[in-house]
This record gives C-alpha cells, structure tokens and sequence, in this order.
C-alpha cells in the first residue's frame, strides 16, 4: 500500500489505548495502523514521541463581535494559526447572531470570515432573537448544513433570551438532534451586584469577581438543567467555573439527564487575586464567569479527574490590552466596561498536559478524551478526535519532556499579553497535520492561509439520557394535552 505519509516508531495515544506503532496516511485520511509500516512519500520519526489526535478547540471566539459590539483581536487566519501551535487540527469558533439579524446573513458572514482558517472549522450558532423563522425555519435550515449546535446566553442584556426563549431554542435543537449549549449566569443577581458596587463607588477590575457570584452561576445552571429536562433536551454547560456548578452536573449525570459540559484552564490555572493588581491591570483577567479562589480550582480538578467534564476548552475571547480591546470603552472605566474575556487557544493543551498529565492528576487517555475525543463526540465530528483507518489524519505529535516558560510569543495570536506568562509547562506540540497535511512543525508554521474547510457536523446522539418527558409534557399523564415539543 502506498502512503503519502507514514508517521513511524510513536507512542499511539488515543482516549482508550496507548500502543507502539506507525501511522499510514493517504488523501489527508488514516488508511493504516501497524506495528511497523513501510514507504511513505514523506516519513516522520516519532520516535520518543507521543502521536496523539489533534485537539479540537470547542470554545472560542474568533472574528467575533462581543455582546457590546467589541470585534475580537483573533481573525479565522490567527486564531487558527495560534490553535494549531497549541496542539490543535481543528476548532469550532461560534458564529453570533446579534438581535435583528436573520441566522442565513450570520453563516453567510462567518463562511468569509472563516475562509483563511489554516486549520478545519465548524461553527455553534449563537442565537439572540429566536423569532418565528429563526425557530421555524432559519435554525433547520442551519442544522441541515451541519451545524448542529446552538449556544444561549442567560446573561448580558443584549444576549439574555430568557427562560421562554431558551425553552423554544431547545425544543427546536431536540426535534433536529442539535444540542443547546449555555452560558449559564443568573443575569439579575449581577445587575444588582452590580448598582450596589457602583454606590458604593467600588468599580475597579477586581470587583468584576465580587460582581458575578458563584451562586449566580449554580443558580442558572440548576436553572438550564430543569429547563432542557422539561423538554427532554440534550445541553452542554460551557465554561463552568464552581465547585457548585460541577456537582449539579455531576449529580445530573448520575441520574441519567443528557448533560454533557466543559470548564477551561484558566478557572483551573489562575485565580481571583489576578485580578487585584495596581492600576487597570487586572483588566487582562476579567472574564465571566469570573476567575475564582483556590479551594474552587482544587474541587474543579476534582471534578475534571473524575469525569464530571467531557472537555476542557479554551474559551479564547481575546481583547488586546489596548483601546482596540478591552478599554474599547475608555481607559480608567469602571469594570462593567471592560472587554470581557481572555485569549488561551494555544495555551490549553499544553497547559493541561503539563499540570494535569505531567503532575500525574490525569492519565495521557483522559487527556486525549478531555482535548479532543470527548468534543468530536458530543458535538459530531465524526471523523475527527482518533487514530484510526478513515478518520481524518488530524494529528498532533508531541514532546512530553520539553520544558518552556510559556511566553507571549509561544502564543503566535494577535494579543498583546498572555494570562499564562511565565508558566512552566512540560511537553510541547512539535509537529501537528490537518487532514494529513503538516501545519506546525517545530515551532515553524507550514499551514497555508485558507487550507481549512468547513465540517459539517452529524446530529447529537439521542439514545443515551433519560428518555422521557417531564409528566405535564407527557401526552400519555397529561389529558392529552398535544404540547409535546
Ligand atoms: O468573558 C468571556 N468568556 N467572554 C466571551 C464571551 C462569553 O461569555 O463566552
Ligand atoms: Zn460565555
Ligand atoms: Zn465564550
């Protein structure tokens, strides 16, 4: 058999196995796994080497305007080149319908934006305004292009589409087999947080942390949780920040309800006190949900090792520390005004290989279910997230001994800091393919601007989860009532 490449003598790690072997690659898919194979136009030693499926970033924010109209710093070109440095072969940015704005104008805008991707790309549709045709006929006609997930937001006034709206966005996600992820803060607990702050003329950026309670986060995902089990409807909980919020998930899981969910190593790595720096530093570290406290990140690495998250993404929101990003509004301005979020696409993997794999928390296997196995999954990506014959050659192979301190310019994004300067990490993504062709190799990028495509994506899997419908939904206990979503 003939291959284009061959990736010899590596350390085969996916989210179940680790074995000795080579790689066959042909027309960008795995066509062979042996011990040892033979040609390849191209051949890679791996030797000492981990081979490892590519990472699939599935939270971030790229060529995407904020809440408040704020254009990120990261268009499909860097942010893809920063992923891809970071381990990755592919991510799903989010495409954000702003009010107003019909779903059909919003793909359209996206496809543009995301044509220089250097890396394969789907999009999760945010969805602000779901009138009559976005639910009746905008979201199915997404869904039948492959983008079979839809995000709501339960906070910030200009995204909030309340419990009514949520309900509808998940009714119409269950009927397609798309699944509905959320932003899940109690957005009148930090309006009110809020105007206290400001009487009290407390407004500087480490205040945004007392401003967003972890009780506003349990709240809402407890919240979330009853909304989708009324209608029977899968939901992934993003970026989970508290110990709180994790057990409602854990002990959701347990009984069964499909719920599937994520945190992100900044709630794991950094914590409040970054926020508490002279001046309007602390601005690099406002986020929401906020960073939190120590005793908080020790419970979420719990939780991370015991299975209570299908994935640790990034959510990169990058907003320069300039008046392009997050003093948009103003320079001296109180903390509501400041750009929400943080950039990490290319700190993530290497971040959780290096404290979670290297320090012995989490095993190699759930390293690659948590990067990469999980999301193709949950999100269906059906030919990405494993080494085996036909899926894509989607692959990143690592150096598990290199240590660095991770700087700005290991980050090759458009930011102008990274949260994790100075971080010793452990392990680094020497060389990674997309589809077979060398992205990154050795620090050098190899990718060409517009060599990703877009991936449409396979409907949620339905047949695990509870499988019935709250009583008062349940035509069979409800008189007939004919309201089943
Ligand atoms: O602070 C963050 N995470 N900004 C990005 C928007 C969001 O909330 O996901
Ligand atoms: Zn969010
Ligand atoms: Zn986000």
């Amino acid at each position: 058999m003939e291959f284009d490449t061959v990736i010899h003598g590596g350390t085969l790690v996916t989210a179940s196995e680790t074995s000795k072997g080579d790689i066959g690659i042909r027309n960008g898919r795995i066509v062979a796994l042996a011990e040892s194979l033979p040609g390849g136009e191209r051949r890679i030693d791996a030797g000492g080497r981990l081979v490892m499926p590519g990472g699939i970033e599935a939270h971030a924010h790229i060529a995407q305007e904020s809440s408040s109209g704020i254009m990120g710093a990261d268009d499909y070109l860097s942010g893809s080149i920063s992923a891809a440095f970071g381990g990755n072969s592919s991510f799903i940015p989010f495409a954000a319908q702003h009010r107003g704005q019909s779903i059909d104008d919003v793909i359209t805008t996206y496809d543009q934006r995301a044509a220089s991707s250097v890396i394969d790309y789907s999009y999760h549709l945010i969805v602000t305004d779901p009138t009559a045709e976005v639910l009746e006929d905008q979201l199915p006609r997404a869904f039948k292009r492959g983008i079979t997930s839809f995000k709501v937001f339960m906070t910030y006034d200009m995204m909030n589409i309340g419990d009514g709206g949520m309900l509808d966005i998940l009714t119409v996600a269950r009927a397609h087999g798309a699944i509905t992820m959320v932003h899940a803060e109690n957005n009148d607990m930090i309006k009110w947080m809020n105007k206290r702050l400001a009487a009290a003329d407390l407004t500087e950026p480490k205040y945004h942390a007392i401003s967003r309670p972890e009780l506003a986060e349990e709240e809402a995902i407890n919240r979330a949780v009853s909304l989708a089990k009324l209608v029977d409807a899968p939901l992934f909980i993003v970026h989970v920040s508290t110990a709180g919020g994790a057990a409602i998930v854990q002990r959701e899981k347990l009984a069964g309800t499909r719920l599937f969910a994520e945190t992100c190593p900044q709630y794991l790595a950094l914590t409040r006190e970054k926020l508490d720096q002279p001046g309007m530093d602390g601005a690099k570290f406002v986020c929401s949900p906020p960073l939190r406290d120590a005793e908080t990140q020790e419970a979420l690495w719990r939780h991370v090792q015991s299975g209570t998250f299908e994935s640790v993404s990034s959510d990169h929101a990058p907003y320069r520390f300039d008046d392009t990003g997050k003093f948009m509004n103003g320079r001296d301005i109180p903390y509501p005004k400041i750009a929400n979020g943080m950039p990490g696409i290319a700190a993530r993997l290497p971040y959780l290989f290096s404290e979670g794999v290297v320090k012995g928390r989490i095993s190699l296997n759930e390293f690659v279910a948590l990067t990469s196995t999980n999301a193709a999954k949950t999100f269906g990506v059906t030919k990405k997230g494993g080494l085996a014959p036909g899926m894509d050659a989607d692959i990143a192979i690592w150096n598990p001994e290199v240590t660095r301190k991770a700087t700005l310019a290991d980050q090759h994004d458009n930011m102008d800091y990274t949260p994790f300067e100075g971080m010793e990490l452990t392990g680094v993504p020497e060389i990674v393919l997309n589809r077979g062709a060398v992205i990154v190799e050795h620090g050098e990028l190899k990718g060409q601007e517009g060599q990703g495509r877009f991936v449409p994506r396979a409907p949620v899997d339905l047949s695990k989860g509870r499988g019935y419908l709250a009583k008062e939904l349940d035509p069979s206990r409800n008189f007939g009532a004919r309201i089943a979503p």
